[in-house]
Order: C-alpha cells, then sequence, then structure tokens
C-alpha cells in the first residue's frame, strides 16, 4: 500500500486539488484509497463531507505528527494507496509524512513558476538523502496550466528543472473548472454534470493521464522504514 504524499510549502499550489483528482481517479479504478488530511485548511474533509460515502474512499481529518503513523498502521490491510494531504508549510509533520512516502508529487503553478515552496520540499529531500540516507523518490507535477502554454515552454521548463535534476511529470494538470467545482459539488468527476461544467471529458482525460503516470512511478514493494532513529532524523531535518 504505497504512500503518495503531496507536497510544496507553498498554499495555493494545487496540492489539494491533485491530491483529491488522484484518489477519485483511483477510486473510481476500484482502488481503495484512503487520504489522510493533513492540512488545517481540510479542505479533502469538507469534500467528503459534501460527498457524503464515496465508494473506496476514506477520509481521515485531523492529523498529527503523533498520529499519522499509527493511520497508516491501522488501515494497511484495507488500503491500497494511502494519498496524504498536506499544510503549506515546512515542518515536523511535513518532514514525517515525507520520510514515511514511497513517493512525493510537488505540485508547481506551470505558469507562475513560483518555485520557492517546491524548493524547500526539494531541500528537504535533499537533507534525508545526504544526512540519514533515505531515499525519497519524488516528482514536480506541473498545475494549473493554461492550453495556451505550448509545447516548446513546457520542455523549457522540463529542461531548466532536470537541469537540477528533478523529474518533471509527462503530465502537467491543466486549469480546469471541474477540478474547482469538483470541491463544491462533492463526488468525482465522472459523477458531475457534463451539461453544467465545460470541458469535463478533457477534464476526465486529464485525471487518468495523471493517475497513470503516478502509477508507474511507484515501486512494486513499499520500503518500510520504521526504526526510531528514522523518526528523530525527520525530525531533526524540518
Ligand atoms: N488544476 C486546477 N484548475 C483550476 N483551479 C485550480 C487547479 N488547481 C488548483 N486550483 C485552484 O487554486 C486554488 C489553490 O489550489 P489548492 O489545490 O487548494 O492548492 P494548495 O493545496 O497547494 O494550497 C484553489 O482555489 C483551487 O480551486
Ligand atoms: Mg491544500
Amino acid at each position: 500500500m504505497p504512500v503518495i504524499t503531496f507536497a510544496n510549502a507553498k498554499g495555493g499550489a494545487g496540492k489539494t486539488t491533485a491530491a483529491l483528482i488522484l484518489a477519485t481517479e483511483l477510486a473510481s479504478r476500484g482502488h481503495r484509497i484512503t487520504i489522510l488530511d493533513a492540512d488545517p485548511q481540510r479542505w479533502i474533509s469538507h469534500w467528503h463531507e459534501v460527498s457524503g460515502r464515496q465508494r473506496n474512499i476514506a477520509v481521515i481529518s485531523e492529523v498529527s505528527m503523533a498520529s499519522l503513523q499509527c493511520h497508516i498502521r491501522e488501515n494497511r490491510q484495507t488500503t491500497d494507496y494511502f494519498i496524504i494531504d498536506l499544510a503549506g508549510a515546512r515542518d515536523a509533520l511535513v518532514a514525517t509524512a515525507i520520510g514515511l512516502s514511497d513517493h512525493v508529487m510537488i505540485p508547481v503553478q506551470g505558469c507562475a513558476m513560483d518555485a520557492r515552496g517546491a524548493a524547500h520540499i526539494l531541500e528537504l529531500l535533499k537533507q534525508l538523502d545526504e544526512k540519514a540516507g533515505i531515499r525519497i523518490n519524488h516528482s514536480v507535477v506541473l498545475t494549473r496550466m493554461n492550453s495556451l502554454v505550448t509545447t516548446r515552454a513546457m520542455s523549457a521548463i522540463k529542461a531548466l528543472l532536470a537541469a537540477r535534476g528533478v523529474a518533471v511529470l509527462d503530465t502537467p494538470i491543466g486549469e480546469r473548472t471541474a477540478f474547482r467545482d469538483i470541491f463544491d459539488c462533492g463526488g468525482t468527476l465522472y459523477t458531475m454534470d457534463a451539461a453544467r461544467v465545460s470541458n469535463l471529458d478533457k477534464a476526465c482525460e486529464n485525471a487518468r493521464l495523471f493517475a497513470d503516470e503516478v502509477l508507474r512511478l511507484l515501486p512494486v514493494r513499499k520500503r518500510i522504514a520504521t526504526e526510531r532513529g528514522f523518526f528523530r532524523t525527520l525530525q531533526r531535518a524540518a
């Protein structure tokens, strides 16, 4: 049961949106998802309240540093994928979640390219690697891309990040009404009304490609790291 964490030290990067798109897409394919809502703004918990019971999705709110590992341990038998949504912060909870992850997704707004929040997370990942020998797979996912951004501009952004050794997903998350409205409507992209939401089919296609790519990045077997020293290192790195 891999753990996928969405992290960017800056708010507004598109973490919560990307996390929910991935969770609902995987759930609609029959995977059992547990979302750990570690964002004090509780957007995903709110989405869950609006949605009512969702097939294959459990949402755990009020996740703290102390409870995070318990939630994962207690739900591992009934979960295919854990998805953690973090606050736009760089604190001990963020570091702990990152340390427990199989893959860290770092959403960056494609057009703005304000990558400072992402740089904090990349720095944290580097410290974990260099100081504690803990190597966590991670990728940048460009979010809120509008359709006017050319393939050439995308390639330039990727080349820039690749030069720093950072992988960027081939699938950016587009700026779509459906990705905003899902938080008000509840449910999934597949339960939304195509007559009311513009380009819903394109949003669904985007979600499918995004989920396909994330699944390809995940390891077959989960790395298990639970020793006490490991957590002490994480807290020091935060
Ligand atoms: N792909 C997208 N398309 C349209 N709106 C988006 C998209 N991603 C994020 N937003 C909007 O941008 C704002 C910030 O996004 P959010 O996912 O909450 O970021 P974060 O969790 O990093 O703070 C929200 O109002 C959200 O609706
Ligand atoms: Mg958020």
